[in-house]
């Protein structure tokens, strides 16, 4: 099944619906930028890539609604734009790198007319989708050569389809192994507390019918004990420029297990996810999200009224622990930063 985690459809941006998955499948639809970023933040549409890409149509619409208008006025709705969707979500560097894009379309139509800007925006908010879906399937065959037939593989959160605009990161180098003739077999962590592991890795691998275990994040460590992972592939938010990796919370208590237990732990992700701006994981900005997520699921609630919470959503591997970065072109194998510079040619 192709998942269409956004697309374009009669002039307006449609998400598919992620708080309901996999209870409800359904697209929502956006007309503005505004109403893009509230998507973002409230986890419509969530996942490194996808965030990049739906901020990209975020600011297509904007042009679109404006396109007509005067250069001052359409200047100063894009720039709005522009600053409404960077403040949805700080830690997934694709948002900015795909905001920047945007900008830098928009300050090379500066002496069209308002209608022939809008319409580029629009084309490379469509380049972007259809780009992350070919970087995707890169991904995928480069990660798809380190994982062995029969392998069982541990992944946490969603780095999925849905996580991108297609075939996904981590999930990505899951289904390239399958369509090789790989047989695999999937354990994926529920991914405490927004439940991206339970509700949407799984539901797409049932999906795909790739044999799937579910389990919750604390059998981690019990599970490699026994000998039951053979390789462990996450997705990624930010990569600082010595491989430090910012990823869902969680990811980091993976990884120090994955050492312990000797088992080759792989973080796929574009090379847009490279953030080489900032020069190690302790600057990469961790998003705190609201206490709801940890006090309850969905109006149900667990903890007691009065109860202080932290709940960072992202946690950063140290580059020590990464066996290698799988990117579209190749895979970066024990990173550091004189590797990830020379893979940017730099
Ligand atoms: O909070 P989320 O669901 O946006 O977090 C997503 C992740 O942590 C993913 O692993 C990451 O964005 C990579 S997606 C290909």
């Amino acid at each position: 099944m192709q998942v269409e985690t956004l697309r374009w459809s009669n002039s307006r941006l449609e998400l598919i619906d992620q708080r309901r998955l996999p209870l409800e499948f359904e697209y929502v639809s956006c007309d503005d930028a505004t109403q893009v970023a509230d998507a973002i933040r409230d986890m419509v549409v969530r996942g490194a890539p996808a965030i990049g890409c739906t901020a990209a149509y975020g600011v297509a619409l904007e042009a679109q609604r404006h396109a007509g208008a005067a250069r001052a006025p359409f200047d100063a709705a894009l720039e709005r734009a522009f600053a409404v969707l960077a403040a949805s979500r700080p830690t997934a560097v694709n948002l900015f790198w795909a905001i920047a894009r945007m900008r830098e379309r928009h300050a090379r139509c500066r002496d069209d007319s308002t209608q022939k800007a809008a319409v580029a925006l629009l084309e490379l908010a469509h380049q972007m989708r259809s780009e992350d879906i070919e970087i995707n399937r890169a991904i995928g065959r480069h990660g798809a050569a380190r994982i062995a037939d029969g392998a069982r593989v541990m992944t946490h959160c969603n780095a999925g389809a849905l996580a991108t605009a297609g075939h996904g990161t981590a999930l990505g180098v899951i289904r390239s192994a399958r369509d090789a003739g790989k047989r695999i077999s999937v354990i994926a962590n529920e991914t405490r507390p927004y439940l991206q592991g339970a509700r949407l890795t799984a539901w797409e691998m049932v999906q795909e019918n790739i044999p799937v275990t579910l389990v919750t994040d604390n059998m981690a460590g019990h599970l490699m004990q026994q000998g039951r992972i053979d390789v462990i592939v996450v997705g990624a938010d930010r990569i600082a420029a010595n491989g430090d990796t910012a990823n869902k919370i969680g990811t980091y208590i993976v990884a120090v297990l994955a050492e312990r237990h000797r088992i080759p732990f792989y973080v796929a992700a574009p090379l847009s996810t490279i953030d080489l701006g900032i020069a190690d994981g302790s600057a990469i900005p961790i998003e705190e999200r609201d206490a709801a997520e940890v006090t309850g699921f969905r109006g149900l609630r667990w903890a007691p009224q009065g109860v202080s919470v932290f709940n960072p959503a992202f946690d950063v591997t140290p580059a020590a622990l990464i066996a290698g970065i799988v990117t579209e072109n190749g895979v970066i194998d024990r990173p550091d930063a004189g590797k990830i510079r020379g893979l940017f040619g730099r």
